[in-house]
């Protein structure tokens, strides 16, 4: 490590509990808020009784009903709005789906507000419903008809080479919902100074929460402050504004008193976004050779009745091998729950168990070893566009990653290799890419003559590390030490705040800070490179502490990106390079074992090898490496959010029910990283890496089972019943 001084700059806050998220505000006079839900799977409120939750000491509010005037719709984050859905709870009798607010009671303490939102009674009119992808009743529809701006990808005539092709491969994979379950539970403190709107709430969005929020209160957005110097995990549930800060500020204003909601685990899973159940048709043709000469890639998802969340499957599976003809074709399926959403590698981690899974079945099919065949169909050039790819060392993840990992000592035979203690072993490999996204960001930077450099910029802290590696890039630019640098992210009031998702938040952040750098070095008089004592330099510019304001917009991102981040609106999404393709890579490898009589799955070892650039910040990015492989198990063995079509909404709502990866499942997991910069992106050659960690390593489990056991695994999680 370049600098041993840093490890993670916020480590003894966050071991200390100092630092503040959400729902660590306890200002004067708090109230605290509830949401009573809908206990019917769709339909209509008839009537809605309080009086026994308002007989509740210590009530306040009981309210199921705001006016238009009072509270706008805050429209869809990915349809031109605001919000993680279009549906505003409390407008309408409307219920769209179980588990929707129908009222929220606002209390002295939380116990009354719980107790209250318990005993609100509603008579609904029911309406039937569908949950699940083949349930009667929910609708499909082909993507680029109704979004006819996320079109599929279709490169050559991929249906009649695939006719063609010597060898077929046609599997179909099911990927369940899941939901993302971060440790914070979901909250916020709202409260009003003046006619300032002032929200604590751990975010990914602070931007959106602002615009959006002033838009639905008819505010003036300079009049509301979102502070979010912490997340306790996002993942992508809280990318957007949610449709609960509306309806908290205008309780705070009838109460004159700040308002506080922590939403209860079991609420999270119908309060906020989730990943959507897809379905995924690979066909694969290839030579005997195992030298794909077609791939076509149908899926599925489902989404709400009233927003179309898009599918963005096929983006990376047409770019992972060298295919001269793909055939991409993608559905929206319309069911009765509330907008799915992004969740860690959104469309990347569904998509590449599918598709990797497929590739498996190639190898398997042509004699192949999956290394070598994932090996001979590289590509240098994007096989959709034909142009090169800004740096692509995927070949190098495997070859690196096939020698760490001992690839050598696997016999390729289904259920030839076995443990000591009779267990059957199994070795799998996977491969992924993320595309590159960078957004627009401001950078403001200041030096004082306390020689302490104070940075803000765009960017949320959700734990990936994002403050430690602008600092350290700032500690070593100017070769101050890191305790001397001051991050400020996830703060209105020192820039605006755009959303940090989609691995691009440090790959955003980083540029717009060097770009700082260089001013306040020309500001300073300092010249472009070497040390700069700031306390003596600032002493002679005489005293005061000067500032510079720097917007960095990268390439291929044109100036209305710029607008869009500035209001709030969703804009990260396709940075067009016009020279080449950016994509982060990954290579999984994976040791699973089966207990030979209880068939109980284990992974004894993971290995990642990734390609994301220049590595910014050793010590974090280990950590999201980590993460990501944790989530990959979990995704591979663990996570599934059940639906039932006799009661609507999501079953297993609880930590209990809803089971993930836990410290018993995780042994040794090993990662390497390629660390070349990417200099044809940004001059610091920085690319994503949080999301492309996970991606692949649920399909290399599924292939390590496979190889341990000779059953293909075409259905996540993988259980005991499916390896019997
Ligand atoms: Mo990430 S799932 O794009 O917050």
């Amino acid at each position: 490590m370049k600098n041993p001084d840093l490890r993670r700059v916020d480590a003894h806050e966050k071991v200390t509990g100092t630092a503040r998220y959400g729902a660590d505000r306890v200002p004067d006079d708090l109230a605290y808020a509830m949401f009573a839900p809908a206990t019917i799977g769709k339909g209509r409120t008839l009537s809605i009784d309080t009086a026994a939750a308002e007989a509740v000491p210590g009530v306040r509010l009981v309210l199921t009903r705001f006016t238009e005037d009072e509270l706008r719709g805050p429209g869809f984050l990915m349809g031109g709005g605001f919000a993680f859905q279009s549906l505003q709870p409390l407008l309408s009798d409307v219920v769209a789906y179980r588990g929707q607010p129908i009222a929220l009671v606002v209390a002295d303490t939380p116990v009354a507000a719980t107790e209250a939102a318990e005993l609100v009674r509603a008579r609904y009119e029911t309406e039937p419903f569908a949950v699940g992808l083949d349930d009667e009743g929910a609708t499909s529809v082909l993507q680029e008809e109704v979004l006819p701006w996320f079109p599929d990808v279709k490169v050559g005539d991929a249906e009649s080479a695939y006719a063609a092709s010597p060898v077929q491969i046609d599997e179909t994979y099911v990927h369940p919902a899941q939901h993302q379950v971060p440790m914070e539970l979901m909250s916020s403190v709202v409260e009003w100074r003046g006619d300032r709107l002032v929200v604590h709430e751990s975010t990914q969005n602070a931007g959106a929460l602002r615009h959006g929020v002033a838009a639905q209160l008819n505010l003036d957005p300079a009049d509301v402050e979102v502070i979010s110097p912490y997340v306790g995990g996002g993942f992508g549930s809280r990318n957007a504004l949610q449709p609960h800060i509306g309806p908290l500020a205008l309780a705070a204003r009838r109460l004159m008193r700040p308002v506080k909601l922590v939403v209860p685990r079991p609420q999270t899973f119908h309060t906020g976004s989730f990943r959507p159940v897809s379905r995924h048709r690979i066909r694969l043709g290839a030579d005997s050779s195992g030298r794909l000469l077609a791939a076509l890639h149908d899926a599925e998802h489902q989404t709400s009745r009233h927003d179309l969340y898009p599918a963005m499957f096929t983006e990376m599976t047409s770019r992972l091998y060298a295919v001269p003809n793909f055939g991409g074709r993608q559905r929206l399926v319309q069911t009765d729950v509330q907008t799915p959403g992004f969740m860690r590698a959104p469309m990347e981690g569904p998509a590449s168990f599918a598709f990797e899974s497929a590739i498996d079945a190639l190898a398997y099919a042509t004699g192949q070893d999956p290394v070598e065949l994932r090996l001979a169909n590289d590509t240098a050039t994007d096989p959709v566009t034909g142009l090169p790819f800004s740096s692509r060392h995927l070949a190098q993840c495997l070859t690196r990653g096939a020698e760490r990992f001992g690839w050598d000592k696997r016999d390729p035979r289904p259920g030839s290799m076995r443990a000591a203690d009779g267990s059957l072993v199994g070795m799998g490999v996977a491969v992924g890419g993320h595309p590159v996204l960078v957004a627009p960001a401001v950078a403001r930077m200041s030096a004082a003559a306390d020689g302490r450099v104070t940075v803000s910029v765009d960017g949320h802290e959700m734990g990936q590390g994002i403050r430690s590696a602008i600092a350290l890039l700032v500690a070593e630019d100017l070769g101050v030490p890191v305790r001397d640098v001051v991050v400020r992210v996830g703060d209105t009031r020192f820039a605006p705040q755009h959303l940090t998702a989609g691995a691009w938040g440090t790959a955003t952040a980083l540029p717009a800070v060097h770009k700082a750098l260089g001013e306040l070095r020309k500001h300073l008089g300092t010249g472009d490179t070497g040390t700069v004592d700031v306390a003596a330099t600032v002493r002679a510019t005489g005293g005061g502490s000067p500032e510079v304001e720097v917007t960095s917009v990268g390439p291929g991102q044109p100036p209305e990106m710029l607008d869009r981040s500035r209001a709030g609106l969703f804009s990260a999404a396709g940075p067009v390079f016009p020279d080449f393709t950016a994509f982060s890579w990954v290579a999984h490898f994976v040791e699973v074992r089966i207990e030979a009589t209880t068939r109980r799955i284990s992974v004894p070892r993971a290995l990642c090898v990734a390609d994301c650039g220049r590595v910014a910040s050793p010590v974090t990015a280990a950590s999201q490496v980590r993460g990501g492989v944790v989530w990959g198990i979990s995704q591979a063995l663990r996570e599934s959010s059940e639906v039932d079509g006799r009661f609507g909404g999501f079953l297993n709502t609880t930590l209990e029910e809803y089971p993930f990866a836990v410290n018993a499942d995780i042994q040794e997991i090993d990662f390497d990283f390629i660390d070349e910069p990417d200099l044809l992106l940004n001059d610091l050659g920085v690319k994503g890496l949080g999301e492309v960690t996970m991606i692949g390593a649920a399909a290399a489990v599924a292939n390590a089972v496979f190889h341990a056991t000779g059953q293909r695994q075409n259905q996540l999680p993988i259980r005991i019943e499916h390896v019997m």
